[in-house]
């Protein structure tokens, strides 16, 4: 079920805190839509360089891998000693409160919009960016949680967390603007968005669909949901299991299943909402629905 519909908001601002060796990478989230939710106080970004919390002469934050191998590891101290220069975490860490320390890691959990949701209720989200190859281990002892941004390796954890940020934060209410503008984003309901248009009504012999300037609101739901559904089962046929379809559903699939044979195969997971007739023919014709 999305997140929406479970009602799983927050009204109180975020703070990210990232632990990073590049806090100049971080130029991109100054602008646009994150730049005015800090402006509004919406969340709130701090970057900490841990070179600051190495000790030894050189400020050194990595040494070579015990075992041998190639590149350097992040040497535990300095990240250790800065989260526990955080502000408040023993008292944080003592009532369970909404602060998670997060790893970005290849090897972490995948991020998904699920998990951007979950995220989203927090106060506080520590992120820790590595370099190089990578931790060392006993630096995973510090996380809640090990985030992956996908099945691909970085040179850092800084895409990662920005990654993350702008995801968590858009789903802050007041950071789109107009409350509830990412009801309908791909992700969201467990389908892709449906095809956007906006003017001019013919571009380059492309007319936008006639039910989009019809002024009807029920065939444009109808038809939006359909194409979102027919989106989700062209492109992306791995989040069908997970789908949970809406009784409305039913006919749409149907209509689906007789334009592309191929959605037929999965009508075992729609059957069970097929509608009595009555029901039926007022969803085929939704200005009928009074009627029926
Ligand atoms: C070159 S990677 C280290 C990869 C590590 N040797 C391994 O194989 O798991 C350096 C850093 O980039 C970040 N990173 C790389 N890929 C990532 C991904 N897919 N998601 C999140 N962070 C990633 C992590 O912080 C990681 O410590």
């Amino acid at each position: 079920m999305s997140n929406f519909r479970q009602g799983w908001w927050k009204s109180n601002m975020i703070k990210f805190t990232v632990l990073t060796l590049f806090p100049e990478m971080f130029a991109p989230i100054q602008e646009s839509i994150l730049k005015r939710a800090q402006a509004a106080d919406l969340i709130q970004i701090k970057l900490v360089n841990f070179r600051d919390y190495a000790v030894s002469k050189h400020k050194n934050v990595d040494d070579v891998p015990y075992g041998g191998g190639p590149g350097m590891v992040l040497k535990p101290e300095p990240i250790y000693a800065a989260v526990r220069d955080l502000p408040g975490l023993q008292e944080l860490r003592q009532t369970q409160s909404g602060r998670k320390i997060v790893l970005l890691t290849p090897q972490g959990r995948l991020f998904n919009q699920s998990l951007a949701w979950e995220l989203s209720a927090l106060d506080e989200i520590v992120l820790i960016c590595g370099h190089y190859e990578g931790f060392d281990e006993r630096i995973r002892d510090l996380a809640d949680e090990e985030v992956s941004i996908g099945d691909f390796v970085l040179t850092g954890g800084e895409l990662g967390a920005m990654v993350v940020m702008d995801a968590v934060s858009r789903l802050i209410p007041g950071v789109l603007g107009e409350s509830g503008s990412c009801a309908d984003d791909s992700h969201s309901q467990g389908v892709l968005e449906y095809p956007q248009y906006t003017r001019p009504p013919e571009f380059e012999g492309k007319p936008v669909p006639e039910v989009l300037v019809s002024g009807h609101h029920g065939n444009i739901e109808r038809w939006r949901r359909k194409e979102a559904l027919r989106r989700t089962f062209t492109r992306r046929l791995d989040l069908i299991p997970a789908l949970e379809f809406l009784p409305d559903d039913y006919l749409l699939l149907e209509e689906l299943a007789a334009e592309i044979p191929e959605i037929g195969a999965w009508r075992g997971k729609w059957e069970h909402l097929r509608p009595p007739k009555k029901k039926r023919r007022s969803l085929q014709n939704p200005s009928s629905r009074e009627e029926s």
